[in-house]
């Protein structure tokens, strides 16, 4: 029985945050410790196609490719523990798009959210028909999700770590897999299984029914990782609190300040309670001070690594070069045995 590999990947758009971090990479770290221990496979992926389903400033997206590099490096993805690589670099990934693209019902397709929210549909039939709702649709970002599923099954991935909001394209990756095996009558595919990731949503600095993200138009609201010890106190500062006096643990009442204690619990690696019995006391002013300091000493070996790494321009490329002939090792049998089967 062939040993479980685990694949995940994340877009290079925007500075990446502290949402990011805690959310996601910080995840990959402990996922690829893990992976290791058992001696499984781990692929990261970069996922550049996936980026391009909406327009990008090729100068910028260049840039944004190198930066989420030295981050997740900076961040302690280890090359040699997992194969790091960006996806457009193993064109594997296009070309099982194609096979599973021809298998796909639109209709499958049409009822998944995401092409809505990012084309910010929210009211009307929703449906493809709807002229209004597609206007400006582009084919690619409707076949986003097919392109999610050709990355987990070009390398025959069956843990797939995920947040709740994905769970619905990885339903989608296990239908295709069987349509696949299906019109193929052979179980080729193994069918991809959900790791839900106990996810900490770290949410807006303003707006604490926001999450943190990097398509927030206003800065204000999240930490990025390169933010300097000023910037980070002036945010943390300014982060909306409520007028209770003390510090406590209360997700309905007061969730900026709930938010606060989780980024706060995360970074210093404590519980929730263990903050919450350290600065019962302290006034929001007190706390944010504290926070501030623990996400500026947290973040400064990370930030060191992502200064030292800008210089290393050649490592940082022959670590992707590498993650991309490994990756393709394993892509290309699979990519000619599904052909093969389709009768290519
Ligand atoms: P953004 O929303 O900033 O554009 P992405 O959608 O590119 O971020 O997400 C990249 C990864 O980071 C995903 O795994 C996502 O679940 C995680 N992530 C993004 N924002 C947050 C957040 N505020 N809290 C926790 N995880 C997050
Ligand atoms: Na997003």
């Amino acid at each position: 029985k062939a040993t479980p590999i685990t694949f995940s990947g994340i877009q290079p758009t925007g500075h990446p945050h502290l949402g990011n971090y805690l959310g996601a990479i910080s995840n990959w770290v402990t996922l690829q410790e893990e992976a290791y221990q058992a001696k499984e496979t781990v692929l990261f992926s970069i996922v550049d196609l996936h980026a391009i389903t909406l327009p990008q400033d090729p100068e910028k997206l260049r840039k944004e490719r190198r930066e989420m590099a030295i981050t997740l490096l900076a961040c302690g993805v280890d090359p040699k523990k997992c194969i790091l690589f960006e996806q457009s670099k193993v064109s594997g990934h296009a070309e099982l798009t194609w096979l599973l693209n021809c298998m796909t019902p639109v209709g499958w397709l049409a009822r998944m959210t995401q092409w809505k929210a990012k084309m910010g549909v929210t009211k009307g039939s929703q449906s493809l028909e709807d002229v209004e709702a597609t206007k400006g649709l582009q084919l690619g970002l409707f076949a986003y999700p097919v392109l999610m599923a050709a990355d987990v099954l070009l390398y025959k991935a069956t843990k797939i770590p995920v947040g709740e909001d994905q769970i619905q394209h990885l339903e989608l990756a296990r239908d295709v897999a069987q349509t696949f095996n299906k019109m193929v009558k052979t179980p080729f595919f193994p069918l991809p299984q959900p790791k839900i990731t106990e996810t900490k949503r770290i949410m807006s600095l303003r707006d604490p029914t926001n999450k943190m993200s990097k398509s927030d138009a206003s800065d204000q609201t999240r930490i990025n990782l390169v933010d300097s010890p000023d910037l980070i106190s002036s945010k943390i500062k300014r982060a909306v609190t409520d007028g209770i006096r003390g510090i406590s643990y209360d997700q309905t009442n007061r969730p900026a300040v709930a938010n606060l204690i989780r980024i706060y619990a995360a970074m210093k690696r404590v519980s929730v309670e263990d903050v919450v019995r350290e600065h019962a006391d302290s006034s929001t002013a007190a706390f944010k001070e504290a926070l501030a300091d623990v996400l500026i000493t947290s973040l400064k070996p990370i930030q060191d690594e992502m200064a030292r790494l800008e210089k290393e321009d050649a490592y940082v490329q022959s670590v992707l070069d590498d993650g991309a002939a490994k990756a393709a090792e394993i892509a290309i049998p699979n990519l000619q045995e599904a052909q093969r089967l389709l009768g290519l």
